[in-house]
C-alpha cells in the first residue's frame, strides 16, 4: 500500500524541503516509485529541482479541477510543483465543500502508481497543512538542532491528535521526529537528550548533520546523491531512508 508521508514543522528552516527531496531520492535509489508534492506557496521544493515556472501546479488541481501536473525528474522520481498562487488556496479552500480533504480527493486516483508520496508543507499549521495530513498515512517532523527549535512541537502533536480523532483520518501515524543540522557541540547534544526524554521512541536514531553540500545542492537543482554522493549529507539521508523503511515495516505488523 502506498505510504503518503507529510513532512511538517510550522517553524521555517527546519529542513522540510531538504528532507522531502533527499529522503525521496534515497527511496528512489532503493527502487521505490516516488512522487514529491510541493505544498508550500514559497515553492522551494520545485525551485530546488529546477522548476521555476512550471506550466501548471498543485493549485490548478485543487482549486481549478485541472489534472495533476506530474513532472518526471528522473525514472521513478516525479514532482507535482507549486507556485506562489498556492497562497491563495488557503482562503479558497475555506469555502470549498471539500476544504479539508481536497488534496486527498485529487490524489486518490493516482496514489497507487507510487510506493511513496512525500508532501513538503509550508511553515504553518493552517489549512494547507491540514489538507496534507488528511491525505497522508504518516507524518515526519524534522527538528532543527538549535536553541528554542523544540518549542512549539506540542502544537504539531496536538494537530495530529485532532486529525486522528473522529472520522477525519484516524489512521494517520506519527512516523517520528528527527534532528537536522546537528553539530558536534554541547548544545546539539543537550537538544538531542531532551528530545529523547520527551518523545522516547518517536525520536529517530538518525540525525542529519550540518553539511554544506546539502545547502549547496538546491542552487544547482540537484539532490544530494547526484551532487555529492560521498558527502555526510548523502550518508545521513540514506540512513534516514533505511530507518523510515524499518519503522514502516514494524508499523504494519
Ligand atoms: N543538514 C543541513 N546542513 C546544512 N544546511 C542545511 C541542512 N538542511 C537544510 N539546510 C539548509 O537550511 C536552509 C533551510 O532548509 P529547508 O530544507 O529549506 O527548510 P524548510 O523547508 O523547513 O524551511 C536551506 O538553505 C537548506 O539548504
Ligand atoms: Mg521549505
Amino acid at each position: 500500500m502506498t505510504k503518503v508521508i507529510t513532512i511538517i514543522n510550522h517553524k521555517g528552516g527546519t529542513g522540510k524541503t531538504t528532507t522531502t527531496i533527499n529522503l525521496g531520492k534515497a527511496l528512489q535509489l532503493k527502487n521505490y516509485r516516488v512522487l514529491l508534492i510541493d505544498f508550500d506557496p514559497q515553492a522551494n521544493l520545485s525551485q530546488s529541482l529546477g522548476q521555476f515556472q512550471p506550466e501548471s501546479s498543485i493549485y490548478a488541481s485543487i482549486i481549478e479541477n485541472k489534472p495533476l501536473h506530474i513532472i518526471s525528474i528522473a525514472e521513478n522520481f516525479s514532482l507535482i510543483p507549486a507556485e506562489l498562487n498556492l497562497a491563495e488556496a488557503e482562503s479558497k479552500l475555506l469555502t470549498h465543500p471539500e476544504g479539508y480533504y481536497r488534496l486527498k480527493s485529487v490524489l486518490d486516483p493516482t496514489r497507487e502508481s507510487y510506493d511513496f508520496i512525500l508532501i513538503d508543507c509550508p511553515p504553518s499549521l493552517a489549512l494547507l497543512t491540514f489538507n496534507a495530513c488528511f491525505a497522508s498515512t504518516h507524518v515526519l517532523i524534522p527538528v532543527q538542532s538549535q536553541f528554542l527549535a523544540t518549542q512549539g512541537l506540542h502544537t504539531i502533536i496536538d494537530l495530529l491528535k485532532t486529525v486522528q480523532t473522529g472520522f477525519i483520518n484516524p489512521n494517520l501515524r506519527l512516523l517520528g521526529l528527527f534532528l537536522t543540522m546537528t553539530e558536534r557541540t554541547v548544545l546539539s547534544q543537550s537538544i538531542a537528550e531532551s528530545l529523547g526524554k520527551e518523545y522516547g521512541k518517536k525520536l529517530l536514531n538518525t540525525v542529519i548533520r550540518k553539511n554544506i553540500a546539502l545547502a549547496e545542492c538546491p542552487a544547482v537543482g540537484q539532490d544530494i546523491f547526484t551532487y555529492a554522493p560521498h558527502s555526510n549529507g548523502a550518508t545521513d539521508y540514506q540512513k534516514l531512508a533505511e530507518e523510515v523503511l524499518t519503522r514502516l515495516e514494524l508499523d504494519s505488523k
